[in-house]
């Protein structure tokens, strides 16, 4: 099979040298929090979908793009995520959580109740494509949705907009309620929208690892 290349010309050239701007993009994400009070503010259609296709940029395995978003705006479905995510929530603090697991959510002061879900102006939902089209293979899903959905939230950040990332537990209620194939998979729920007047983040959000522990230079 003879391969067709193209000149790799448009790559992009940063003003500063890698350094600085390697510098510049991490001060820029470590302002990044995620948000739980939101505004219902309206951003702009135009914006989530040019935060969307910033996520379709991303590499993905044997670049079969395993993802797809669903950009929810309309009220009434926002409420229909909410009440079936806050029902699938009680169950998850009152039964499904492990001690471990709640303890560790404790510091972080996450509950049944998703407010967000109502006010926040989108809330997007994006699946993971588990069969692509013709019922063919897919690879490495997790990963490539997972790099996608990181370079969404990026996106949202840099647009000056909070984001939440969501896993109701277990959220496979999105599939029926989105009308969406059975070969995909909900991935996660981020509401997307401005932070509410005097949002508070939780403290203990704030630790991050240091680079010594993060990073092993051989
Ligand atoms: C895969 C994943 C699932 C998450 N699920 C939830 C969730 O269901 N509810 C919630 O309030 N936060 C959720 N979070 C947000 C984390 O609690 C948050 O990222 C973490 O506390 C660090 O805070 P930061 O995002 O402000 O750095 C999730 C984050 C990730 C990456």
């Amino acid at each position: 099979m003879s391969i067709e290349y193209v000149d790799y010309r448009d790559r992009y050239v940063p003003g500063g040298s890698a350094e600085s701007e390697a510098r510049r993009f991490h001060d820029a994400l470590a302002k990044r929090r995620t948000v739980r009070e939101f505004s219902d503010r309206p951003v702009s259609r135009d914006t989530i979908e040019w935060i969307v296709r910033a996520a379709g940029t991303a590499p993905s395995g044997a670049n079969k793009q395993p993802w797809h978003f669903v950009a929810v705006q309309d009220r009434a479905t926002k409420h229909a995520i909410r009440l079936a995510a806050e029902k699938e929530e009680r169950e998850f603090y009152a039964h499904r959580a492990n001690a471990e697991w709640l303890a560790d959510l404790a510091p972080l002061g996450t509950d049944e109740h998703k407010e967000f879900l109502d006010v926040a102006p989108w809330v997007v939902v994006v699946f993971k494509v588990t069969r692509g089209d013709g019922d063919s293979q897919v690879y490495y899903v997790n990963e490539s949705v997972g790099i996608a959905v990181g370079l969404f939230l990026a996106a949202a950040h840099l647009a000056g907009l909070a984001t939440l990332t969501h896993t109701p537990s277990p959220m496979g209620f999105l599939t029926e309620l989105l009308g969406r194939s059975k070969r995909e998979k909900p991935f996660v729920v981020i509401p997307v929208g401005y932070p509410a007047d005097g949002c508070r983040v939780p403290a203990a959000a704030l630790r991050k690892k240091g680079l010594e522990e993060i990073l092993t230079v051989v």
